[in-house]
């Protein structure tokens, strides 16, 4: 099959998103689709989607024009399509999600739940991945999620597949073996597009590439003759710094001190503690407990035992109202579901956390509320129209700059961010690290779960490594490096 998309053009009010933008697809290929945040990517597949309407332009399968106005009509043509925001439903099983808009039935026209349940365990199989396909979705952790998404793609036997993001949960594991399966479509002639930010996936999996910037195509070829520095360069329009980031520490005293923590399957015996100013990074696979592991520490979920010091102190929480009160700040890793509100606009996303300091009586001081944003949408560089824009009306890395944005005013004293550059381009992710550097020269105490081994050296002062719900390890200096991260990630001493 081949796509061609030729001179697509499409403006959302006067944000001229795609100028005129010509794109080919071809059977067996991996196509990266790359561009800062906000370049138009999802825009452009949500046209080849049958999300939205192109404004001039024309599709054409396999030399036939095509003009899809639904996501049915899309993936009737043969197109899946794996969108940035999961599209799961939470109060279903996973393998009635599995089968959403082309449900199998019996005979009799009802729906034939075990047919479901048994092809997804078959793809489940196939993918390797380790979950029950009736368990409900809302009980799945976002990387999971993912898994899920991907794995219903697959099995719809599309020839061309879109997807945007899939990766930004998934740990290096399944990344790998999300890959591998990419690997084998393009051998059977499926043609796949991929977006994704992590640039030495694209060199790992793809085989050609596509850039956006300001509206325009502006560099396509080979994967295999650019490097992750030319792809950033194609993006940003400027070499992207890739050299270490160095910083003069100096360490307060211990602010945040954990002992014991235990829960009922994730997490067992937690010891650590963490001083003003200092930077720690928290890491390991799919399943370490780590997200859960800090949502208990957050008072957003429940341990069995387990005692937290502040300042030295004990303290005893009651609810997250109280631990944001005494100064820790959590961002929790899915945008879409915990972190984004969605009937808000974006000053207003931005700054949920820190009300009380430009309102008197509930009376909000705008100036003092639009001066605080100003500040931190230039350090972010957010890339949005207005200020009273609904927050959906961002890109996926935008989103995530607002969503930083409101914990980066609440002034904490603790700060975790748990998967901070989540779709967040090469050149934004560069301006999130400094910021991270310079609040901890402010002293702050951060806590940054990731799972990417580079961004955790390149920003941390030391590494706890967790494995199956326990630290496994902690590397610091010399010895934090991809190779120890891994062995300790995988159970190793
Ligand atoms: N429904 C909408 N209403 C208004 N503006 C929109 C809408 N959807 C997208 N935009 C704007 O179009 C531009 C491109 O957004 P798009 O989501 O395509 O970016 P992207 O390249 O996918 O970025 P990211 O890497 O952050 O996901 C952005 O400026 C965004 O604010
Ligand atoms: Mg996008």
């Amino acid at each position: 099959m081949i796509i061609e998309m030729k001179n697509i053009r499409k403006s959302f009010g006067s944000n001229d998103v795609l100028k005129d933008i010509s794109f080919t697809l071809k059977g067996g290929e991996i196509c990266a689709l790359l561009g800062e945040n906000g370049a138009g990517k999802s825009t452009l597949m949500n046209i080849l989607g049958g999300v939205l309407p192109m404004d001039s332009g024309s599709l054409h399968i396999d030399g036939k024009q095509m003009a899809f106005s639904t996501p049915a009509e899309s993936q009737a043509a043969g197109i899946a399509f794996i969108h940035q925001e999961l599209n799961l439903i939470n109060d279903l099983p996973i393998y009635e999600n599995m089968f959403l808009g082309r449900e199998l039935k019996t005979k009799t026209g009802s729906l034939d739940l075990a047919k479901m349940y048994k092809e997804t365990e078959a793809i489940f199989k196939e993918m390797n991945v380790n979950l029950d396909p009736g368990m409900y979705v809302r009980d799945l952790d976002t990387s999971y999620k993912q898994i899920v998404e991907i794995c219903r793609a697959l099995m719809t036997k599309a020839s061309i597949i879109i997807m945007d993001e899939p990766t930004t949960s998934l740990t290096d594991q399944e990344i790998k073996r999300v890959f591998a399966m990419m690997k084998m479509l393009k051998d059977q002639n499926v043609g796949i597009i991929f977006i994704s930010h992590k640039l030495n996936e694209v060199l790992e999996v793809c085989t050609r590439y596509v850039v956006l910037r300001d509206g325009n195509l502006v560099a396509e070829g080979n994967v295999s003759e650019v490097t992750t520095n030319d792809l950033a360069r194609f993006m940003v329009g400027f070499d992207v710094r890739t050299e270490p980031l160095v910083r003069e520490k100096k360490l307060g005293p211990e602010v945040l001190r954990v002992e014991g923590f235990t829960s009922n399957q994730t997490f067992r015996d937690i010891h650590f503690s963490i001083k003003a100013g200092e930077i720690v990074g928290v890491t390991g696979l799919l399943g370490d407990g780590r997200s859960e592991l800090f949502q208990s520490i957050f008072g957003a979920k429940k341990r069995i035992s387990g005692k937290i010091y502040v300042n030295g102190k004990k303290a005893t929480f009651k609810n997250t109202t109280q631990v944001i009160k005494e100064g820790i700040a959590y961002l929790p890793n899915n945008r879409k579901e915990n972190a984004i509100i969605k009937d808000m606009n974006i000053i207003e996303n931005a700054s949920i956390a820190t009300w009380p300091r430009f309102s008197k009586r509930g009376v909000i001081n705008e100036r003092k509320h639009q001066e605080i944003f100003a500040k931190q949408r230039k350090a972010l560089s957010l890339k949005m129209g207005e200020l009273t824009d609904s927050i959906t009306s961002l890109s996926g890395g935008n989103q995530q700059k607002v969503v930083l944005a409101k914990w980066l005013a609440a002034d904490p004293k603790v700060l975790i961010l748990d998967n901070p550059t989540q779709g967040v381009d090469v050149g934004a992710k560069e301006d999130i690290y400094d910021i991270i550097l310079k609040l901890a020269d402010e002293n702050i105490a951060i806590i940054v779960l990731s799972s990417e081994a580079p961004e955790i050296i390149r920003v941390c002062d030391r590494a706890i490594v967790m494995y199956h719900g326990v630290i496994q390890g902690e590397v610091a200096g010399e010895a934090m490096n991809e190779h120890n991260i891994m062995n300790l990630a995988t159970g190793g001493q």
